[in-house]
């Protein structure tokens, strides 16, 4: 059965590819990048690969929240519902580590945003029967530090998207447990995929871009993945397995929730 299916930075990488093989299975395919061109280059692009016309595109620079809102809103305003809402969009390594809100980036497009998105688009997804969110988190997960919430921190572009990337899980955690009518799963996609964000990084990759792709579409389509709400799924073993052990304490989820919940609001 066709769903109705939001991916955040789908302008490129896995979210792009993912975009395109979901489309080509005759799903409803919602895009999102930041680049207005670059994303009417790629809706046109999915609709002609897939031969599916039921494809849009929204925009936002989700290193503006304010941004992240007002997509939200238009979204809201425009579809009825959404069955999967894939926290794809992604940042690791740049030359302005700093948003507008004076945080790093890493820390804004990789958590708060999407953070703000699903909170925002909350209504949708129960429209749907069997709603999902799928939360793009990394095997790079290190303890978040509330200074790095703080304006102007300074760390390493490791350190940065290995906290941001850990707050995803956590809050994935949360949220499931929160909206136990919602299916959340956070994925790591594999390591060192063969995408823009790699290249930029590393100039080298380890596996296909095809192998982060396929796990979102499995994840966003398969029914057996509905009795998987709350869990991490590491696609370096092809498997669910165990996140960073700050995911499993109470003290530290209610820590991150709180803090968030003030900058968001
Ligand atoms: N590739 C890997 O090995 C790997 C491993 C673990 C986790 N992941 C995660 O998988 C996700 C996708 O990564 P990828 O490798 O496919 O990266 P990618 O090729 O660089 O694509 C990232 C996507 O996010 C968008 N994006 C970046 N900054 C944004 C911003 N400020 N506002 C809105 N959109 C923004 C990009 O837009 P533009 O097209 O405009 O650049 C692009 O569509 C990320 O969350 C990443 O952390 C990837």
């Amino acid at each position: 059965m066709s769903k109705t299916i939001l991916i955040t930075g789908s302008t490129d990488g896995i979210g792009k590819l993912a975009a395109t093989k979901l489309a080509q299975s005759g799903h409803q395919i919602i895009l999102h990048g930041r680049n207005p061109q670059k994303l009417a280059k790629v809706v046109e692009e999915i609709k002609s690969a897939a031969d599916n016309q039921n494809i849009s595109g929204y925009i936002a620079d989700f290193s503006n929240l304010e941004e992240v809102k007002n997509m939200a809103a238009k979204i809201k305003e425009e579809q009825s519902s959404i069955d999967v809402l894939v926290n794809n969009a992604g940042i690791f390594k740049t030359a302005h580590t700093i948003a507008g809100n004076g945080m790093d980036i890493r820390m804004v497009v990789n958590y708060l945003a999407p953070f703000v998105l699903t909170n925002s688009l909350l209504p949708l997804l129960k429209k749907s029967k069997n709603p999902r969110v799928i939360n793009l988190s990394s095997a790079a997960q290190t303890t978040v530090s509330a200074t790095s919430f703080e304006k102007n921190s300074n760390y390493s572009h490791n350190e940065a998207y290995a906290q941001s990337k850990l707050a995803i899980l956590i809050w994935s955690f949360y949220l499931a447990q929160q909206q136990p009518d919602v299916v959340t799963i956070a994925l790591n996609p594999g390591s060192l995929l063969n995408t823009k964000m790699v290249k930029e990084a590393y100039g080298r990759f380890y596996s296909s871009a095809d192998k982060g792709a396929d796990i979102i579409v499995d994840l966003v389509t398969k029914v057996n993945y509905s009795e998987c709400s709350g869990k991490y799924f590491d696609n370096d073993n092809g498997d669910f397995g165990r996140a960073h052990p700050d995911a499993y304490d109470n003290q530290i989820i209610q820590d991150l929730i709180s803090i968030t919940r003030k900058i968001v609001s």
